[in-house]
């Protein structure tokens, strides 16, 4: 092996999801924090144990901020399905706070509305689109589901709907089949609902935009069959729809943001898409829900599980579901709730003012938008650079915005392609000679003192074999400076040559190398 020049000093982090501490909105949260902390009518609830559902303030403030911002998706319809608010969006709803329940932040509901709502001997399987972010595996397993969590492949639309289709009917009849030679023909679960809650037979775990790893946004008619397959197979959705906030225009798909005016189309302080629990909540009662039908038990299939931590800082740990109503007071009767309440009380009196007083969307506009925008186009260009042009890499592509309504706001004349969230992801081709994904960071590593995420990290834990990510790596460009992003796919170019050089293109897959604790990289 020639050896490296000299390993840098400095290291470069490109696997790290977080926020860089310079966008850290430190001054909005000392202001809110002093306004909460010097009213008692505040910090008095703000410092006892607080109501299940949450801090009331701030589930009034969410239902305002989230309807606002889901307004007008989806084509323009006034069918009677809707109960949209009068501005168009076929999938748009009016405020409702019995629908939003305050949580610890994602990874802590995800394990809460797996306590709740699922049981290890009647839940089948979790489906997980691939790649899928990976933290979330262990907390499927922790809820009984090790050696049940399946891959879903995707395109460049999304979900792969045809293939999950036809797994759950497979997995379906297969259970079917083995209930009806059990003892007395009905499967027992370890679990009893209760009157508020009720179990699912599959999970689907999703990030319907601007995903973490790979980038992608699900399409609206990949939304509305994803649904449409939950409320038929009687699957819970829960997506993860953390980044919806962070988009910003480009010119196209593949060009680079650097090359556009500074101005930011009105269109995009509000949500490209509908969520899957919009398109959910427009249908309907399920045919799945518990009879005789009522309000109390319409828990339907979807829940959006949003989070502070992209917006305000992770360190907030708060976050909230929006659901059925239904849904949402069985998720609040989860048992570690119910002792002690929400969890995050006291930070959600201070989120609570910093939405309302527009503290939050003034981060958001000023702060966050235009960086992570700036940043995604520096490491494009990079990218492109020295990864797409010398070695064939494809790169994660920006969305084109409905046209319904970018008609309006679409910049310069052009159609409007929107980018968000943290991520890049790169694909290097099979045979292109560039050596496994895992090999590459490790040598980066050791060689360029650069951490990247290699996609093997990034299968579905239990079922890696169905959707293989040996040739794929994920660059985040949150957590960098400016210039240590373009410094790093430079340092990763160098690192790729050199084994190239050596004929390392067909080398034996290396460990992962997994520097500290893999919390710390999101
Ligand atoms: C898809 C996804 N879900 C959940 C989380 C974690 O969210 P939280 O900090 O709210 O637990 C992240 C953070 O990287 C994420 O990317």
């Amino acid at each position: 092996m020639t050896p490296p020049p000299q390993r840098p000093e400095k290291q470069i982090n490109l696997m790290r999801g977080w926020p860089a501490h310079s966008l850290l909105p430190a001054e909005a949260l000392r202001a809110a924090a002093q306004k909460a902390l010097s009213d008692p009518s505040v910090y008095q609830p703000g410092l006892e144990y607080g109501p299940d559902q949450g801090y009331q303030p701030l589930r009034e403030a969410l239902a305002r901020w989230l309807s606002a911002f889901y307004s007008g998706t989806g084509a323009a319809d006034t069918s009677s399905s809707s109960d949209g608010n009068g501005d168009g969006g076929k999938y748009s709803h009016a405020p409702d706070a019995d629908r939003i329940v305050i949580t610890g932040g994602a990874s802590q509901s995800l394990a809460c509305l797996l306590q709740s709502f699922t049981d290890p001997a009647l839940t089948r399987r979790v489906w997980m689109l691939a790649p899928c972010y990976f933290l979330a595996c262990p907390i499927f397993a922790d809820a009984g589901f090790a050696g049940r969590m399946r891959a879903v492949p995707e395109d460049a639309e999304g979900v792969d709907l045809g293939f999950l289709e036809r797994e759950l009917r497979a997995v379906d009849a297969e259970a079917e089949v083995e209930e009806r030679a059990e003892k007395d023909g009905e499967r027992r679960g370890f679990k009893d609902p209760g009157p508020y809650r009720k179990i699912y037979r599959h999970v689907i775990y999703c990030v319907p935009s601007f995903a973490n790893p790979s980038g992608k946004t699900m399409s609206l008619a990949r939304r509305e069959g994803l649904v449409r397959l939950a409320r038929e197979f009687d699957a819970l959705v829960i997506c993860d729809d953390v980044y919806d906030q962070l988009q910003w225009p480009v010119t196209s798909p593949d060009a680079t943001t650097l090359a556009i005016a500074d101005e930011f189309p009105a269109r995009l302080t509000k949500a490209l898409l509908p969520r899957l629990i919009d398109i959910d909540l427009s249908l309907g009662p399920s045919p799945h829900d518990p009879s005789p039908p009522s309000p109390a038990h319409a828990f339907g299939h979807v829940v959006s599980n949003g989070s502070f931590s992209k917006l305000s800082g992770p360190g907030v740990r708060t976050g909230w579901t929006e659901s059925s109503a239904a849904l949402a007071r069985g998720a609040s009767q989860t048992g570690s709730t119910r002792s002690g309440g929400a969890p995050s009380q006291l930070a959600a009196t201070v989120l609570a003012e910093l939405l309302s007083s527009g503290g939050l969307d003034a981060h958001v506009a000023r702060t966050l938008r235009p960086a992570y925008r700036r940043r995604h186009a520096l490491l494009l260009v990079a990218v492109r650079e020295h990864l797409v042009g010398p070695l064939g890499a494809r790169v994660s592509e920006a969305v084109r915005a409905p046209s319904s309504s970018s008609s309006s706001s679409s910049v310069s004349g052009e159609d409007l392609f929107v980018y968000g969230g943290y991520f890049l992801w790169i694909s290097f081709p099979e045979d292109g000679g560039v050596p496994p994904a895992r090999a590459i960071a490790e040598r980066c590593l050791a060689e360029e003192n650069l951490v990247v995420g290699a996609g093997p990290r990034f299968e579905v834990h239990g079922d890696e074999a169905a959707v293989r990510l040996e040739r794929d790596l994920r660059l985040c460009f949150a957590w960098e400076d400016e210039a240590a992003l373009v410094e790093g796919v430079e340092r990763l170019a160098r690192v790729i040559r050199r084994m190239m050089d050596e004929g390392a293109g067909a080398g034996a897959e290396e460990a992962d190398p997994t520097p500290g604790d893999v919390g710390q990289m999101k």
